[in-house]
C-alpha cells in the first residue's frame, strides 16, 4: 500500500493552507494505515470519517478564499473538489457494504493519494501563485 507523507515540495507558500493540506495528509494517511494494517472495520470507520469530515472543511476553506479574492478558474477548482468528494462517498458507502477490501485499499492508492499528491502540486499551487500575484498580504 501506499503511503502520503507530506514533503516542502508540496507547499503552495501559504502558510494557512499548507498547514491545512498536512493534516489533511496525515488524515489521509491514517486512512491507508487502517487499512493496510487491518486495524479493524471501527478503526477504519472513523479514520474514513474524520477524512471526510476534515475534506469538508478544507475545500470550503479553499474555495471561499478563491470567491473572495475573485479567482478565474473557481468553478473549474470545485469541480476538482467535487470528484474527490464523491469518491470518498462512493468509498463510504463500499465500505459499509464489504468492509475493508482489497478493492478499498486498491482505490485509496491509485485515486485518493495520486489524486491529492497532484492536485495539490498542480491546481492548489497554481491557485495561490495566482492569489499571491494579486495580494501580497497572503502568506
Ligand atoms: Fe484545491
Amino acid at each position: 500500500m501506499a503511503r502520503i507523507q507530506w514533503d516542502d515540495s508540496l507547499s503552495v507558500g501559504v502558510g494557512l493552507i499548507d498547514d491545512q493540506h498536512k493534516q489533511l495528509i496525515r488524515r489521509l494517511d491514517d486512512l491507508a494505515r487502517a487499512v493496510e494494517e487491518n486495524q479493524g472495520p471501527k478503526a477504519v470507520a472513523t479514520t474514513l470519517s474524520f477524512l471526510t469530515d476534515y475534506t469538508h472543511f478544507h475545500f470550503s476553506a479553499e474555495e471561499g478564499l478563491m470567491l473572495a479574492q475573485e479567482y478565474p478558474r473557481l468553478d473549474e477548482h470545485r469541480a476538482l473538489h467535487e470528484e474527490f468528494r464523491t469518491v470518498l462517498k462512493s468509498l463510504d458507502v463500499d465500505f459499509e457494504t464489504d468492509g475493508a477490501s482489497t478493492f478499498l485499499a486498491d482505490q485509496i492508492n491509485r485515486f485518493l493519494i495520486t489524486w491529492l499528491t497532484n492536485h495539490i502540486g498542480k491546481a492548489d499551487r497554481e491557485v495561490w501563485q495566482f492569489l499571491h500575484s494579486r495580494n501580497n498580504t497572503l502568506q
